[in-house]
């Protein structure tokens, strides 16, 4: 049975790097004139509504897009500027009433040749998700089964070209490993892909050890990116931040998330509790 629902998590600080990383991934993508294949393995409801029951329960949208829907337009750097183009591109309304979820920014940033093929388990999202992807549906598959195994299915892709992320709730430990075999299997299928892991910042053995199992998988280009904005509960649990990633990145990556990272922990930490990492390997 699977309890996670991303309605409650929606335009929080994790979507917003999530996300604005993502974009910057689609955008160097199309920038060439080829094809590509765009993957999310655990896709989610792909609309969001910051008005819902689950949204307002736990607020956490505030914390997140909240902070940054009404900035003006002259502090904002250039990522965080696009980041919210996209966004409001999915609210007709000044105000802000939806909030996106990965699909359909994959969909709107990308081109009537581009093949995106989703994965969804949750009974409730996956029709969800059908609605909100209608805009696009000629070009869209939602497959409602294991999002890593059907990422092994489709590698290597017919184009040569795919943008893969990799979402999972981590509400099973176990997730931690399955997506570290996910990703050496499809690398062996597919090595040149651009795969975007995320992962929670978590006081837990498992959340801490991913990125260097990750760094260990040997590949030649990664980046990984962390932003934290709270400090750890008086309990020691719960999430402080989270990060990405990413194997084989735009080379463009490094320095655009050097240019808005110091400004988004600015204002997204809560009380001063704003801070990131940023290290790369690109050969
Ligand atoms: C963090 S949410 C996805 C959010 C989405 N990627 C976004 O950024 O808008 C994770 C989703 O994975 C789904 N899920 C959980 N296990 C899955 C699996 N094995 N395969 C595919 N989807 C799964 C959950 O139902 C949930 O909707």
């Amino acid at each position: 049975m699977l309890s996670y629902r991303h309605a409650f998590h929606a335009g929080n600080p994790a979507d917003v790097l999530k996300h604005l990383v993502w974009i910057q991934i689609l955008d160097y993508y199309t920038n060439k004139d080829k094809p590509f294949m765009v993957v999310d393995t655990h896709a989610g409801a792909g609309m969001y509504l910051v008005e819902s029951d689950m949204a307002r329960k736990t607020g956490e949208w505030s914390t997140g897009i909240g902070k940054l829907w009404s900035q003006p337009d002259d502090v904002l750097p250039e990522a965080v500027a696009r980041y919210l183009e996209v966004i409001k591109a999915a609210n007709a309304s000044p105000a802000l009433k939806h909030y996106p979820g990965s699909p359909w920014i994959s969909g709107y940033c990308t081109r009537f040749a581009d093949p995106l093929r989703f994965f969804e388990r949750h009974s409730t999202d996956a029709p969800l998700l059908a609605q909100t992807m209608k805009f696009v549906q000629k070009r869209t598959q939602i497959t409602v089964a294991d999002g890593l195994a059907g990422l092994k299915a489709l590698m290597p892709p017919q184009a040569r070209r795919a943008a893969v992320l990799i979402d999972p709730s981590y509400e099973d430990k176990t997730d931690y490993g399955k997506v570290i075999a996910g990703l050496k299997d499809a690398l062996q299928r597919f090595a040149t892909g651009t795969y975007a892991l995320w992962y929670p910042q978590l006081a837990r053995r498992e959340s801490v050890e991913l990125p260097d199992r990750l760094v260990k998988l040997g590949v030649a280009n990664w980046l990984h990116v962390t932003l934290s904005t709270q400090p750890p509960a008086t309990d020691g649990l719960g999430m402080t931040g989270s990060g990405l990633f990413i194997i084989n990145p735009p080379w463009t990556l490094p320095q655009t998330l050097e240019d808005c990272l110091p400004w988004l922990a600015d204002t997204l930490g809560i009380d001063g509790h704003g801070a990131f990492t940023l290290d790369w390997q690109i050969q």
